[in-house]
């Protein structure tokens, strides 16, 4: 099993098949996205929402009627008016971030800790605790490695490292809501969600790397693919250590759900060679669900009251999953997050405050 895993994902060619076949097998659907869940008067963040599913889950949400907060590298203003326009809902804010660096992060989550967020600062609502839902979707497949400032490896810190920067910053200022000062009067709806936009790929690593985690070195298209699915199993292994430590006693505080959109029609092979660029454009178009279709398992876990009040979820597609046995072995969850503290240490200077 592990041997035909490995294979499926070890390289751009094989990972593409693998996607498709996965969208053709028969899925038993946990659930069904309605019309009727709506989020008026909840607050959605999503970030990478400049592009692809990312920006296809902020229209989705914004006709749902949730206030949407959209955290881009690019694309602002742009973006955050065509998500206006497309959903008719004018209550959109954009914010500039950038993943790959540290002092960007701890900016964008000085934003949403300020008064003035949404405007005047006095009828934008409370300057802490806004966000009811964060959708954690930003994701790159490089063609090579590329340091950043703090000397980290960008794929390493855009698709893992950054959120637990991110999500830790966000929970030590308190930037989620708590369930008194929100609009929905259901007690289950009420408790924040936290979304990872994670990948079936976690599966294919064979075995965590822990004496090389956070260490820089060089590689080239060949090799991204298949750290790509690493970095997304280190990222649902902290999805489910988080809900650990977010849900210690049995009550949920916290609802975590990670899950895999399955091939999306997005830009994410943009940094492909440019030879394959027509041939991939082609795939894409036929085999790949549509931004808009891959969002819809997003905007359930967003919105649905069948999973209100769950400490932890895994969907692939619209069928609820167990995570790979490695990303839930608590033993991992611990090690990862002391390592990822740690690095944060040596890469900040100053150690995390405790939150989770
Ligand atoms: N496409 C698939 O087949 C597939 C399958 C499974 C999982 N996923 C996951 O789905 C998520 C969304 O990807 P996508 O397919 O929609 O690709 P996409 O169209 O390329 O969108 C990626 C988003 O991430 C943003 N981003 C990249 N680097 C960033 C950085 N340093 N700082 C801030 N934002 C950054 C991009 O911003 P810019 O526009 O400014 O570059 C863009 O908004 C990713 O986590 C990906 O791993 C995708």
């Amino acid at each position: 099993m592990e041997e035909s895993r490995q294979k499926k994902y070890n390289n751009p060619f094989t990972a593409t098949l693998t996607g498709i076949r996965d969208l053709f097998r028969k899925q038993t659907p946990a659930g069904e996205l309605k019309p009727t869940d709506r989020l008026d008067g909840l607050t959605v963040l999503v970030d990478g929402a400049s592009s692809g599913l990312g920006f296809a889950i902020a229209v989705d949400v914004a006709r749902r009627g949730a206030r949407v907060i959209m955290a881009c590298r690019s694309g602002i203003p742009g973006k955050g008016e065509r998500v206006k326009k497309l959903s008719g809902n004018q209550e959109i804010y954009m914010l500039q971030v950038d993943f790959s660096e540290i002092n960007s992060i701890k900016a964008l989550v000085e934003k949403l800790s300020s008064p003035s967020l949404f405007g005047d600062g006095a009828g934008g609502g409370p300057s802490k605790g806004i966000i009811d839902i964060f959708i954690c979707n930003a994701g790159i497949v490089p063609k090579q490695s590329r340091k950043t400032a703090q000397g980290l490896e960008e794929m390493f810190m855009v698709n893992y490292f950054s959120k637990f920067i991110f999500v830790n910053l966000l929970l030590q200022n308190q930037c989620f809501s708590s369930p008194e000062h929100n609009e929905i009067s259901d007690r289950k709806s009420k408790i924040p969600r936290i979304i990872f936009i994670a990948s079936e790929s976690h599966r294919n690593p064979e075995k965590f790397d822990w004496d090389e985690f956070g260490i820089y070195h060089d590689y080239k298209i060949g090799k991204s693919i298949e750290l790509y699915g690493y970095y997304k199993l280190l990222l649902t292994t902290f999805s489910v250590e988080l809900s650990r430590r977010l849900n210690p006693n049995g009550e949920t505080n916290f609802s975590v759900f990670s899950m895999c959109p399955g091939p999306v029609n997005s830009n994410i092979a943009r940094e492909a060679p440019k030879v394959f660029i027509p041939l991939l454009k082609i795939v894409f178009g036929v085999f790949f669900k549509s931004p808009a279709k891959a969002a819809i398992p997003v905007v359930y876990l967003s919105a649905s009251s069948d999973v209100a009040a769950k400490p932890f979820d895994y969907l692939f597609l619209m069928s609820r999953k167990e995570v790979d046995i490695k990303a839930s072995d608590p033993g991992n969850g611990k090690r990862l997050w002391k390592l990822s503290e740690e690095l944060w240490q040596r890469v900040c200077g100053n150690h995390p405050r405790k939150s989770a």
